[in-house]
C-alpha cells in the first residue's frame, strides 16, 4: 500500500512517496498555454493520489508564480505536505541568473516563505552553485536557515559530486536534486552510491524528459512556435528518430503490463537503486494522475530486462547535462 513506500528524505525526520509533484509547469514559463485553474486543480490531485511532496523554487515564474499557486491551492491542507523550494537563481530580464550569495539566500527565502503563506519549508535547496560564491559559503547561509527554523533541513541542486561534498562538510545534506531518466543515466556511476552511501536522499528531475518520455508525442509531432524543448539534441534529428524508436519498444513493454508508457518510466525510475522519488511534472490534473499512478506499479525483473534491452538497442545518448 501507498503509506508503506513513503521514504525518507535523509535523516530529516520527513518521508514522502517516490512520485512528487514538479511545479516549474504550473508555473507556465515553458509550458504552453497554462491556466491557473488547471494548475490549482493539478496541486489538489495529489492529495487522493497519496503524492504528498511538492517541489518548486523561488525561480519558477518571474514572480513566484509557481509558489502562490502551491499556496491557493494547500489552503487548509498545509500540515499534510513537505514543501521544498531552492534558492539561488533569480529572473533577470527574460534570463535567469544564479546569485547564490548568503544575503541573497535570505533574502529569497523569506520571500518564498510569504509566497507560501508558511512559516517554514521541509526543505530548503541551493538551487544550483553560483560560480561567483564558493559553494561553503551558500551551504553556510542554508545551515543558519535550518539553525532559525525557517527551513527543516538541506538540499543541493545541480552540484558535481565535489561541490555536494563540500557542502555538506558544512551543512548535512537531507536531499539532492538532480537529473535523472531512462536517457540520462551520468549520475548512476558516482553521486547516487555516494548518496547512498552518506544517507541522502536523491530527487531526481526531468523523469519524462520534459513530456518525451510519456511516449505521447507522435513521430511526426509538429512542435509549436516557442516550444522551448527543441532545444534539448533529445527533440530534433536522429537522436529524435532513435527516442521514437526506443518508445515504440517501451510501448509494448507498458502495453503487457497493462500500463501506461509514463506509468512505466515512473516506475522505472524511482525503483533505481538510490533515487528516492521521481519529481514529475505536471500542468493539468490528468497528467498528475496517470504519472501518479507508477504508486501502484511494481515492476517484475522480466520487465526490467526487457527495459534494459530496449536501452542497449537505442545506443548512446546525445545529452546537454551531464552530471556523474
Ligand atoms: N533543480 C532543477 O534545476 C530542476 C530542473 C528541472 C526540473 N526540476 C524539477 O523537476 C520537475 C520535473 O521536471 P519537468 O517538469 O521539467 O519535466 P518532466 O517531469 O520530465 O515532464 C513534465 C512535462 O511532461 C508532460 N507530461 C507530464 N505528464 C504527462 C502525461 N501523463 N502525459 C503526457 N504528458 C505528460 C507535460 O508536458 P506538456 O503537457 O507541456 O506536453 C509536463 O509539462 C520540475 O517540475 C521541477 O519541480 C528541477
Amino acid at each position: 500500500m501507498l503509506a508503506n513506500r513513503r521514504r525518507p528524505i535523509g535523516d530529516s525526520g520527513f518521508s514522502v512517496a517516490p512520485v512528487a509533484l514538479g511545479c516549474w509547469p504550473i508555473a507556465g514559463v515553458t509550458t504552453l498555454g497554462t491556466t491557473d485553474a488547471e494548475s490549482i486543480a493539478t496541486i489538489r490531485a495529489c492529495f487522493d493520489l497519496g503524492i504528498n511532496h511538492l517541489d518548486t523554487a523561488f525561480v519558477y515564474g518571474p514572480h513566484g508564480e509557481s509558489e502562490s499557486l502551491i499556496r491557493q491551492a494547500i489552503a487548509g491542507r498545509r500540515e499534510e505536505l513537505v514543501i521544498a523550494t531552492k534558492g539561488g537563481i533569480h529572473f533577470e530580464g527574460s534570463g535567469m541568473a544564479n546569485d547564490a550569495r548568503p544575503e541573497t539566500l535570505h533574502a529569497e527565502c523569506e520571500e518564498s516563505l510569504r509566497r507560501l503563506a508558511t512559516d517554514r519549508v521541509e526543505l530548503y535547496y541551493l538551487h544550483a552553485p553560483d560560480p561567483k560564491t564558493p559553494v561553503e559559503e551558500s551551504a553556510g547561509a542554508i545551515l543558519e536557515l535550518v539553525e532559525a527554523g525557517k527551513v527543516r533541513s538541506a538540499g543541493a541542486s545541480n552540484c558535481s559530486l565535489d561541490q555536494l561534498k563540500a557542502f555538506h562538510a558544512v551543512c548535512r545534506l537531507a536531499a539532492v536534486q538532480l537529473p535523472y531518466n531512462m536517457l540520462q543515466r551520468g549520475i548512476e556511476k558516482k553521486t547516487l552510491p555516494w548518496c547512498r552511501e552518506q544517507n541522502i536522499a536523491v530527487m531526481v528531475y526531468w523523469p519524462l524528459m520534459k513530456g518525451l518520455l510519456a511516449g505521447k508525442l507522435p513521430r511526426d509531432y509538429q512542435f509549436a512556435e516557442g516550444d522551448s524543448r527543441l532545444k534539448y539534441p533529445m527533440y530534433r534529428g536522429k537522436e529524435w528518430e532513435r527516442n521514437q524508436d526506443f518508445l515504440d519498444q517501451l510501448r509494448v513493454i507498458a502495453g503487457e503490463a497493462q500500463i501506461t508508457v509514463a506509468q512505466l518510466v515512473v516506475a522505472w525510475t524511482f525503483s533505481q537503486p538510490g533515487v528516492t522519488t521521481a519529481l514529475c511534472g505536471a500542468r493539468r490534473p490528468e497528467q498528475i494522475c496517470e504519472t501518479g499512478g507508477a504508486l501502484q506499479v511494481e515492476l517484475s525483473p522480466q520487465q526490467r530486462g526487457a527495459i534494459e534491452a530496449a536501452l542497449d538497442a537505442r545506443g548512446p545518448v546525445e545529452s546537454d547535462r551531464q552530471f556523474e
